[in-house]
């Protein structure tokens, strides 16, 4: 079978998407597929060179915009293409952080409280001041926490919601959760081993804490059996309600034995050190076996 690892794109995670493909070609079974690295450079690119490549079918390493919000995933619909991972809705629905957590909230998933708007026409600091500080700001649609800062006081709140303005027509204010944050990645409707985070030099675990070497501890967590049971329930309603399928990663804050649901990564990361493929590992799934199941439920 021929796999095209389709990475790179023009979203600003195009760098972590880089290493998304790379580590997936890495681990791809040579005895069981020929493999096709396709780096997209510009959108129009997608088509072109999927087309021209002849593959059965498109591993998906794309992260953000254009990539993981459904837009890929409809073009090769359109062209009959299987593809890796959730399809169209799922992919814009986990992308979209505010419409997530309405959904989320009316499922009776807990997530943090939070205000959105459009703009900075529309927002509206004394609505921040009654949320209470500390605040988590965030660009609506990004990803792997580029855009996000975490504000203490309304002097620090303008320039972080100026910066994620600049990235994203919405804006998003979370009330900030003191506690572990942990996540739970899915495959084919199973949740795999918890993992918990601990930021080796930051309050939160930014984008500095996610990729440089020593950013953060990640290892499975050992919680007691309830709040471990509350966790798995947690991220399996969220990859429920927001329609995922195959495999996804839903991320969360455990504060005291409650999880809140940040958000569900339709297509997280999966360099050889990414959280995903560390928690397939403590389940005895090797990198090239997780990639064996994704496919094999992809083409399902
Ligand atoms: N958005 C990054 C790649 C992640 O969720 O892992
Ligand atoms: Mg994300």
């Amino acid at each position: 079978m021929k796999i095209g690892v389709i990475m790179g794109g023009i979203s600003t995670e195009r760098e972590v998407s880089l290493q998304t493909g790379q580590g997936m070609v890495r681990h791809l079974d040579r005895s069981r597929y020929e493999v096709v690295p396709i780096v997209i450079d510009q959108r129009e690119d997608l088509i072109t060179k999927v087309q021209q490549s002849g593959i059965d079918l498109a591993l998906l390493a794309l992260h953000g915009q254009f990539g993981e919000d459904g837009t890929v995933q409809g073009a090769l619909e359109t062209l009959g293409i299987p593809y890796t991972g959730s399809g169209v809705l799922a992919s814009s629905l986990c992308m979209n952080k505010e419409l997530s957590k309405t959904l989320l909230a009316a499922g009776g998933v807990p997530t943090p409280e939070g205000l959105s708007w459009k703009g900075m026409n529309e927002y509206d600091p004394q609505a921040v001041e009654r949320l209470g500080y500390p605040v988590i700001v965030k660009p609506n649609t990004g990803g792997s926490s580029i855009g996000i800062q975490l504000v203490h006081n309304e002097r620090e709140l303008q320039s972080a919601v100026e910066e994620a303005c600049d990235l994203d027509g919405t804006i998003l204010i979370e009330r900030y959760i003191k506690g572990t944050e942990i996540t739970c990645s899915i495959v084919d409707g199973e949740a795999l081993p918890i993992i918990g985070i601990r930021s080796a030099h930051s309050e939160w675990f930014d984008y500095k804490a996610k990729y440089e070497d020593g950013g953060a501890e990640e290892k499975v967590i050992e919680l007691p059996a309830a709040v471990e049971q509350r966790v798995r329930e947690a991220a399996l309603a969220s990859y429920q309600l927001l329609q995922c399928s195959v495999y996804a990663r839903v991320d969360m804050i455990l504060c005291g034995d409650m999880p809140y649901v940040l958000e569900v990564n339709t297509l997280p990361g999966m360099t050889a050190n990414s959280l995903l493929p560390k928690s397939a590992a403590a389940a005895g799934l090797t990198f090239s076996g997780l990639l064996d199941r994704i496919i094999e439920i992809s083409l399902r």
